[in-house]
Protein backbone atom coordinates (compact mmCIF):
# COMPACT_ATOMS: atom_id res chain seq x y z
CA UNK A 1 0.00 0.00 0.00
CA UNK A 2 1.37 3.36 -0.92
CA UNK A 3 2.05 5.56 2.05
CA UNK A 4 0.00 8.78 2.38
CA UNK A 5 1.34 12.05 1.43
CA UNK A 6 1.03 15.01 4.07
CA UNK A 7 3.01 18.31 3.64
CA UNK A 8 1.58 19.53 7.84
CA UNK A 9 0.10 17.75 10.31
CA UNK A 10 -2.90 19.67 11.69
CA UNK A 11 -3.98 16.21 13.44
CA UNK A 12 -1.81 14.60 15.98
CA UNK A 13 -2.43 17.12 18.65
CA UNK A 14 -5.60 15.89 18.71
CA UNK A 15 -5.61 12.30 18.83
CA UNK A 16 -5.22 11.78 22.40
CA UNK A 17 -8.57 13.76 23.11
CA UNK A 18 -10.56 12.35 19.59
CA UNK A 19 -9.56 8.60 21.28
CA UNK A 20 -10.84 10.12 24.54
CA UNK A 21 -14.33 10.55 23.10
CA UNK A 22 -14.49 7.95 19.91
CA UNK A 23 -12.77 5.27 22.33
CA UNK A 24 -16.31 3.59 23.30
CA UNK A 25 -17.90 4.18 20.01
CA UNK A 26 -15.23 1.96 18.11
CA UNK A 27 -17.89 -0.82 17.32
CA UNK A 28 -20.71 1.29 16.04
CA UNK A 29 -21.74 1.36 12.42
CA UNK A 30 -21.20 5.66 12.59
CA UNK A 31 -22.39 7.83 9.85
CA UNK A 32 -19.39 10.77 10.01
CA UNK A 33 -19.51 14.31 8.18
CA UNK A 34 -16.42 15.82 8.33
CA UNK A 35 -16.07 19.44 7.41
CA UNK A 36 -12.31 20.35 6.26
CA UNK A 37 -10.58 17.58 5.51
CA UNK A 38 -7.23 18.73 4.06
CA UNK A 39 -4.91 16.47 3.11
CA UNK A 40 -7.10 14.20 4.30
CA UNK A 41 -4.73 13.16 7.67
CA UNK A 42 -7.45 13.28 10.22
CA UNK A 43 -10.41 11.48 7.83
CA UNK A 44 -7.15 8.46 7.97
CA UNK A 45 -7.13 8.88 11.96
CA UNK A 46 -10.82 8.96 12.21
CA UNK A 47 -11.38 5.77 10.05
CA UNK A 48 -8.25 3.96 11.53
CA UNK A 49 -10.51 4.33 15.13
CA UNK A 50 -13.63 3.94 14.19
CA UNK A 51 -13.43 0.60 12.01
CA UNK A 52 -17.12 0.14 11.67
CA UNK A 53 -17.82 3.95 10.40
CA UNK A 54 -18.77 5.58 7.34
CA UNK A 55 -16.77 8.90 6.91
CA UNK A 56 -18.23 11.58 4.65
CA UNK A 57 -15.15 14.65 4.17
CA UNK A 58 -16.13 17.71 2.81
CA UNK A 59 -13.63 20.79 1.85
CA UNK A 60 -13.95 23.43 -0.96
CA UNK A 61 -10.06 22.54 -0.97
CA UNK A 62 -9.17 26.49 -0.95
CA UNK A 63 -7.96 26.90 2.40
CA UNK A 64 -8.75 29.94 4.61
CA UNK A 65 -6.06 32.85 6.04
CA UNK A 66 -4.35 30.24 8.19
CA UNK A 67 -3.99 28.13 4.86
CA UNK A 68 -2.39 30.23 1.55
CA UNK A 69 -0.65 27.54 -0.19
CA UNK A 70 -2.96 24.72 -1.44
CA UNK A 71 -1.40 23.80 -4.29
CA UNK A 72 -2.34 20.13 -4.86
CA UNK A 73 -4.16 19.69 -1.46
CA UNK A 74 -7.11 18.22 -3.00
CA UNK A 75 -4.89 15.34 -5.59
CA UNK A 76 -3.08 14.23 -2.07
CA UNK A 77 -6.58 13.79 -0.41
CA UNK A 78 -7.46 11.71 -3.36
CA UNK A 79 -4.41 10.08 -3.31
CA UNK A 80 -4.37 9.76 0.26
CA UNK A 81 -7.96 7.89 0.89
CA UNK A 82 -8.31 6.46 -2.50
CA UNK A 83 -7.52 3.27 -0.79
CA UNK A 84 -10.43 3.92 2.25
CA UNK A 85 -13.41 2.24 0.82
CA UNK A 86 -15.71 3.55 3.79
CA UNK A 87 -14.41 7.37 2.95
CA UNK A 88 -16.30 9.24 0.30
CA UNK A 89 -15.86 13.10 -0.58
CA UNK A 90 -17.29 15.98 -1.54
CA UNK A 91 -15.55 18.66 -2.72
CA UNK A 92 -17.97 21.91 -2.51
CA UNK A 93 -17.67 25.80 -3.70
CA UNK A 94 -19.16 27.74 -0.61
CA UNK A 95 -16.85 30.28 0.76
CA UNK A 96 -14.08 29.53 2.96
CA UNK A 97 -14.39 29.78 6.52
CA UNK A 98 -12.65 32.36 8.02
C1 LIG B 1 -7.42 23.19 9.19
S1 LIG B 1 -7.73 22.45 7.62
C2 LIG B 1 -8.39 20.87 8.03
C3 LIG B 1 -7.36 19.96 8.62
C4 LIG B 1 -7.76 18.50 8.62
N1 LIG B 1 -9.03 18.28 9.31
C5 LIG B 1 -6.66 17.70 9.28
O1 LIG B 1 -6.71 17.48 10.51
O2 LIG B 1 -5.71 17.31 8.58
C6 LIG B 1 -9.21 23.31 7.14
C7 LIG B 1 -9.82 22.84 5.82
O3 LIG B 1 -11.14 23.40 5.75
C8 LIG B 1 -11.42 23.70 4.39
N2 LIG B 1 -12.52 24.68 4.36
C9 LIG B 1 -12.48 26.00 4.63
N3 LIG B 1 -13.72 26.55 4.49
C10 LIG B 1 -14.56 25.53 4.15
C11 LIG B 1 -15.97 25.45 3.88
N4 LIG B 1 -16.75 26.53 3.96
N5 LIG B 1 -16.49 24.24 3.57
C12 LIG B 1 -15.70 23.14 3.49
N6 LIG B 1 -14.36 23.16 3.75
C13 LIG B 1 -13.80 24.34 4.07
C14 LIG B 1 -10.08 24.20 3.84
O4 LIG B 1 -10.01 24.08 2.43
C15 LIG B 1 -9.08 23.28 4.57
O5 LIG B 1 -8.76 22.16 3.77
Amino acid sequence: MVNPVFTSDMTSNKVETWRHIFGSMAHRQLSILEVGSYEGRSAIVLLEMLPHAHLTCVDTFAGGPDLPDLDGVEERFDSNLVRCPRSICLSNNVAPMT
